[in-house]
């Protein structure tokens, strides 16, 4: 792990087609992709999410997908859900906001009091984890500290996973590959943010294991540690 502060394991999860895109097309949801995952494929992703103690993704996702992000298809404990929203504004009637499994809204210090007292009045806890933006060292630092999560899966979108990554705070990629190509310059792949500008700032990953479920190539990855500073 890098950095001074504890933090949990990091798994970043994605269903991915054959040219990297996350969706059809900006502004998509990414539930019609995964209408085609294999049965078998849609397991193994809540078993995952039964494994770990907290899942991640980021506030565009959940205005667009609107996200359970609870274990449904297998026995087993529904993690907590974490969405980074530095404004406090995703919509108070997200899925998340509900009381199928325990949430945390991280905010920014900047956030309205307004909608931070309209969240908290959902049942959901409001976590102030950076001054004008989430500061995701800070945020692991607090699951790990005054939550006790040990586990965090991340399920996107392209930008969470690029703060995530830049902040090298990624241990372990794990891709499900669909057999599609959607393609579009612009449609979002696994990791959006900003171009690099030298093959030196390429995050290195390590392939170490490889199978098929059901009809779907599942890949796992460790996330090299970087010797560069963010
Ligand atoms: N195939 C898949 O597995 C999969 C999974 C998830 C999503 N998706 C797709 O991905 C798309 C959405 O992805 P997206 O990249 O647009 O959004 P996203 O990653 O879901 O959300 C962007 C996140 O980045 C944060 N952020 C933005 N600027 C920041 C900054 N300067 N500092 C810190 N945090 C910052 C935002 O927080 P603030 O609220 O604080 O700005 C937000 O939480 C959708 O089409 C969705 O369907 C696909």
């Amino acid at each position: 792990m890098s950095g001074s502060l504890s933090r949990p394991h990091v798994l970043v999860m994605s269903e991915i087609t054959v040219d990297g895109k996350l969706t059809l097309k900006q502004g998509a949801s990414s539930k019609i992709l995964m209408k085609y995952m294999d049965p078998k494929t849609e397991l193994l992703l809540h078993r995952t999410r039964a494994e770990y103690d907290a899942i991640m993704v980021g506030s565009t996702t959940i205005r667009i997908d609107n996200s359970m992000l609870t274990v449904r298809l297998v026995e087993g404990e529904s993690p907590i859900r974490v969405i980074p929203n530095s404004r406090a504004d995703i919509p108070l009637d997200a899925n998340v906001m509900g009381g199928d499994a325990p949430t945390i809204i991280a905010v920014a210090r900047t956030a309205s009091p307004e909608n931070i007292l309209k969240m908290k009045e959902k049942g959901v806890d409001v976590v102030v984890a950076g001054e004008s933006h989430v500061d995701y060292p800070l945020l692991m630092h607090i699951l790990r500290t005054e939550y006790g999560v040990e586990k965090l899966m991340v399920e996107g979108g392209p930008t969470l996973n690029y703060y995530m990554l830049k902040n090298d705070l990624v241990d372990e990629v794990r891709l499900i590959h669909l057999p599609f190509i959607v393609g579009g310059a612009d449609t979002p792949s696994l990791v959006g943010g900003m171009h690099i500008d030298s093959e030196d700032e390429m995050f290195r990953l390590v392939l170490k294991k490889h199978y098929t479920c059901g009809s779907n190539l599942v890949t796992e990855y460790d996330v090299l540690t970087r010797g560069l500073d963010v």
